[in-house]
């Protein structure tokens, strides 16, 4: 059965999941990438966010949310009143996607059997983190935590208590925007705009996990 499950130690703590999560060969995504990237934060932090996957930068460094979005989402979070290192942060998929063009790799988003594929890691950090609240950065992350397909217009800011056809969440969530489709918007001040429904979206957040 294709999927992280068996990589996955049983009754994980934190480190045990990041000392794991290098060998897993739940999905291809491995072979081309440079590493995984699992999360960065606290075990008992009260707020997790959830991104698609690694870019660039962050397969490079290992580390999530460190490219052009992580920085956009750090302003956002400080903006919102989160100190970035109080949070849980993460990714749907461990692995970069990307497909070649020349020396550059350009960024191709997840396919679902990615995101099912990387789902057990994801579970995993819900049960060892057990956050109050979780915020969806976009599409695939909503996907991710909720189950099913949503569309961020339809769903973004309103505490979600339930995933799609009511199952259980593993904790509320609210679904926002990906900081990098806030980048990129290009005039400036619909981009200022965009900005401040992510950082309203972190804020109410923030006051769930209070
Ligand atoms: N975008 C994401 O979704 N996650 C990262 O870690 C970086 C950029
Ligand atoms: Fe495993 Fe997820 Fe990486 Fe696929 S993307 S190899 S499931 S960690």
């Amino acid at each position: 059965r294709p999927g992280a499950q068996e990589w996955v130690p049983p009754d994980p703590s934190l480190d045990d999941l990041r000392a794991a999560a290098p060998g897993c060969r739940g999905c291809e995504l491995y072979r081309d990438a440079t590493q995984v990237v699992f999360s960065t934060g606290p075990a008992r932090a009260r707020i997790m966010l959830v991104g698609e996957q690694p870019g660039d930068r962050e397969d490079r460094e290992g580390e999530p949310f460190v490219g052009p979005a992580g920085m956009l989402l750090g302003r956002a979070l400080d903006a919102a009143g989160i100190r970035r290192e109080d949070a849980y942060l993460t990714n749907a998929v461990k692995h970069f996607r990307f497909e070649q063009r020349g020396k550059r790799r350009i960024h191709a988003k997840p396919s679902v059997g990615h995101v099912v594929a990387c789902h057990p890691w994801l579970e995993a950090e819900f049960e060892v983190v057990r956050p109050r609240v979780v915020v969806c950065l976009g599409a695939t992350a909503a996907r991710a935590v909720l189950g099913g397909e949503v569309r961020i217009a339809d769903v973004r800011g309103k505490l979600m208590t339930e995933g799609r056809g009511g199952t259980a969440l593993p904790a509320p969530a609210i679904v926002t925007e990906h900081p990098s489709a806030v980048l990129r918007v290009r005039e400036a001040p619909a981009r200022d705009a965009a900005f401040e429904r992510l950082v309203d979206d972190l804020a109410a957040a923030a006051e769930v996990a209070r």
